[in-house]
């Protein structure tokens, strides 16, 4: 099995971004635990930032036949994103939504997603264990 994690908008800054709200860890160091969690697994995985939506999407389409699940941290793409929507819709892969915060808990525009209806299902406010356990449940609902 292979796995794409697709981070969306602003979380190349993971470290000094807002650390009381996402935590201390850079996006590298959220990859290593990662990769060590697929290792663990015995899944194979890559990793894609990019702050542009169009790039994600192409991400996305390009992962058609080489990714079996795709991991997505949206930024707030989340919230505004039609066009990721259609595209993980499109290419019909397992696909699982994390936050590191816990969305619901805080500004009425982090309430709603667009990713929410087409993914798996959602893993929010656990910082980057979010990550961990949406990798976790991810590979089990395509191993199940
Ligand atoms: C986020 C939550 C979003 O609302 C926000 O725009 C982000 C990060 C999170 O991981 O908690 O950029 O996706």
């Amino acid at each position: 099995l292979s796995i794409l994690v697709l981070h969306g908008p602003n979380l190349n800054l993971l470290g000094q971004r807002e650390p009381g709200i996402y935590g201390s860890l850079s996006l590298n160091e959220i990859n290593r635990l990662l990769e060590e969690q697929a290792r663990d697994l015995a899944v194979n995985i890559d990793f894609f930032q990019s702050n542009h939506e169009g790039f994600l999407v192409d991400k996305i389409h390009d992962s058609w036949g080489k990714h079996q699940g795709i991991l997505i941290n949206p930024g707030a793409y989340t919230h505004t994103s039609v066009a990721l929507r259609d595209a993980i819709a499109g290419v019909n892969i397992p696909t699982v939504e994390v936050h590191l915060s816990n969305v619901y808990r805080r500004e009425e525009f982090r309430h709603h997603s667009y990713i929410a209806p087409v993914a798996v299902g959602q893993i929010s406010g656990f910082g980057a264990q979010s990550y961990i356990l949406g990798l976790q449940a991810l590979v089990y609902h395509l191993k199940s």
